[in-house]
């Protein structure tokens, strides 16, 4: 997305040869109108596939997942990084690690939002190891939905998030994918 690619190279900061700071339109100040190209653009790569609900990670994929929604004209859930106090089996709950916070947090998805019959598109804003994605995959996969496509924002194709989620046979889709970063670099595939 030529957009996208252009606030990258405007706005975006390499910090290190591992992360790229967005914070003036994706993780801190949002883009509204840059998150609506965005939607139109999942919309129009993922329209065939007969999606019935957009789910996200919270916060920072919250943005350009009701975009896409509401191109598709479909609902938006958010999975939430608390451990649910109530554990009376009205959750679905699954660990996720973040090797880039070195942290570990429990993605959690009321199963009042999700049914069998579900085609699910997960939006999220970076990809580095693909575990955020995965363990969106396992709790859609865990109420017996389907894993309809991924779309990711920002793709750190130097990190293995790609390979992993296409080793699976899910179908990602990035608008700008990175192939090298380092300070002062930013280099697209
Ligand atoms: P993974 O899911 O692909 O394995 O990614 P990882 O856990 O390593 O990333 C964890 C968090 O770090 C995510 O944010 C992700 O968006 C963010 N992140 C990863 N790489 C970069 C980067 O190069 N630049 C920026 N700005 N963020 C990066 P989060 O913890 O979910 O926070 P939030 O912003 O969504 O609230």
């Amino acid at each position: 997305m030529k957009l996208l690619k252009d606030r990258i190279l405007s706005e975006g900061r390499a910090l290190s040869k591992e992360v790229l700071k967005v914070d003036s339109f994706l993780n801190h100040a949002v883009d509204p109108e840059l998150m609506y190209e965005m939607g139109k653009c999942f919309k129009e790569y993922f329209s065939n596939k007969g999606i019935t609900k957009v789910f996200t990670i919270e916060s920072s994929g919250i943005a350009p997942a009701v975009m896409t929604a509401l191109q598709m004209n479909i609902p938006m859930v958010t999975l939430k990084k608390q451990k649910s106090k109530i554990l009376n089996g009205d959750v679905y709950q699954t660990t996720v690690h973040s090797f880039t916070k070195g942290t570990d947090y429990e993605l959690t998805l009321s199963k009042r939002f999700i049914n069998e019959d579900d085609k699910i598109l997960i939006i999220d804003d970076f990809l580095a190891n693909g575990e955020a994605a995965q363990g969106a995959a396992r709790l859609i996969e865990e109420a017996g939905a389907k894993v309809s496509g991924i779309g990711i924002v920002i793709e750190k194709s130097f990190q293995p998030g790609r390979g992993i989620l296409e080793g699976k046979k899910y179908d990602v889709y990035s608008l700008a994918r990175i192939k090298r970063l380092d300070e002062g670099l930013i280099e697209f595939v």
